[in-house]
């Protein structure tokens, strides 16, 4: 008993052990684990800091770091034995560092420090380089997407509201709209990094310390542009884990609804794309089955990167300052969704450039549906009608052709002249989906010239951030 007491480094006030259930039941260690590599970068410029300020000798900052170092060492070659007993990854560290260089010099380290500030400075330290990972999964992706518009920039398609057909516009044009969702899930993620440039550490447990840290020091060896304002806070915030949580949310949100539409362009009856049979699986009963798995479970993760995002915010909303323990339950939905969106973001990229663009059908289709009813009316409109006068015009055009089967390319000059005198022969050119599409020449729509013009930004954009 007087053995496993004096494990705890915290050990002194206690005079019973911690329950066995209790050390399983508060134990992070099984996941933070994974911050071990921010843990110890803290440790080196905390221990350096220390010299500096001479508040610990050179001699034993040496020894700390060239012991951080060996742990570290250990811990990458799967050397280092976790224990639940010692709770998370910074007790573990700190007991490791006490059995290389003894407890006299390794409890030095923790002078002015709290693990308060010290998870606090982890979080945010890891958060920063993943962020950074995510956002060039995300450039990826983007130009991935960039390259299939440009090599399908003639396609046509129809373009949808509501799922039925509306107007015909380029598959590229389509494809550009999932980049300008990316591009802003991208600088979303940049403001993120940017909020969480503030080193948090001299925090100590809440209060701050009466040592004389020299914070800035620490702030700048760890790569941050500045420090925190407010120990209370800087201890309690978790508002970087919850922002990244939310553009994570988002993005998977975006993704998700192009998996949704991957999963129907790639049915039979729509048969707009072709996904490729190394990115599908098939049934163990029925033959014919292609199953569009990849899209499918991407959607399908998305709902659990929202989870993710409402259970922290659940944990934080009722929190009184400063740290609780609660905060511990910040790290699984984090890291849960993190890898949730490399690995979504890795697979699209990849399903994505593999995948078949069927555009005889898209073509087709592009013109079905009565897709150029609006181009009609805007003709009527060209020739003097009040736009609203027009849509009834071809409302009634539209409803003459559904009753007789007919396509507007059907009809003679003649019954064209039944709806309106207005009707010319030089109408027949706004009937084909191409024109309807060229015609849409403003900024950000969708005509070839617009969406060459797009291809060329979003190419700009992709170098400035590589
Ligand atoms: N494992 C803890 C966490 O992740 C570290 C901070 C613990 N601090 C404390 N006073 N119990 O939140």
């Amino acid at each position: 008993m007087e053995s496993q007491k004096q494990n705890k480094l915290w050990g002194g006030r206690f005079t019973a052990p911690t329950d066995k259930l209790v050390e399983e039941f508060t134990a992070s260690i099984g996941f933070d684990k994974r911050l071990y590599a921010e843990d110890i970068a803290g440790s080196i410029a905390h221990a350096r800091m220390l010299s500096s300020q001479q508040i610990i000798s050179q001699s034993d900052t040496d020894a700390l770091i060239a012991a951080l170092k060996q742990i570290k060492g250990e811990i990458e070659a799967g050397e280092f034995n976790f224990s639940i007993a010692l709770e998370d990854i910074h007790m573990n560290i700190e007991s490791r560092l006490g059995e290389i260089v003894g407890t006299e010099i390794a409890g030095r380290l923790h002078t002015g420090r709290s693990r308060n500030d010290q998870v606090a400075l982890d979080l945010r330290l890891f958060l920063r380089r993943q962020l950074q990972q995510v956002n060039r999964l995300i450039v990826e992706l983007i130009v991935v997407l960039v390259d299939k518009a440009e090599v399908n920039l003639k396609v046509i398609m129809p373009g949808f509201t509501h799922l039925q057909q509306a107007q015909p516009v380029l598959f590229s044009h389509h494809l550009l709209a999932y980049v300008e969702m990316l591009k802003r899930d991208y600088d979303r993620l940049s403001g993120c990094y940017d909020r969480l440039s503030l080193s948090p550490l001299g925090s100590g447990a809440l209060a701050g310390s009466s040592f004389p840290l020299d914070r800035q020091m620490v702030a700048e060896e760890l790569g941050f542009s500045g420090i925190t304002a407010n120990s209370l806070d800087a201890v309690s915030d978790r508002d970087g884990v919850a922002e990244a949580l939310f553009a994570f949310s988002l993005l998977m949100v975006h993704l998700s609804r192009f998996c949704e539409e991957l999963v129907l362009w790639s049915t039979v009856q729509f048969n707009f794309i072709t996904l490729s049979d190394s990115f599908c699986t098939g049934s163990s009963i029925m033959p014919q089955k292609k199953n569009p798995d990849v899209p499918e479970l991407i959607r399908g993760k998305s709902g659990r990167v929202l989870g993710s995002l409402v259970s922290l915010l659940v944990t934080l909303k009722s929190l009184p300052l400063a740290y609780n323990k609660d905060m511990q339950e910040d790290k699984e939905p984090l890291f849960d969704a993190l890898d949730t969106v490399v690995g979504s973001l890795r697979i699209m990229a990849a399903m994505v450039k593999e995948m078949q663009v069927n555009v005889g059908t898209l073509a087709e289709q592009a013109g079905a549906g009565f897709s150029t009813a609006t181009e009609i009316a805007d003709y009527l409109v060209r020739k003097g009608l009040p736009f609203r006068s027009a849509h009834e015009i071809v409302g009634r055009v539209v409803s003459f052709c559904e009753q007789n089967n007919f396509i507007f390319t059907d009809l003679s000059i003649d019954q064209w002249h039944k709806f309106s005198d207005l009707f010319q022969e030089d109408l027949f050119v706004f009937l084909a989906p191409q024109d309807a599409v060229d015609a849409k020449n403003l900024f950000g729509a969708t005509s070839h010239n617009r969406v060459f013009e797009q291809i060329g930004l979003v190419r700009q954009f992709v170098a400035d951030k590589r």
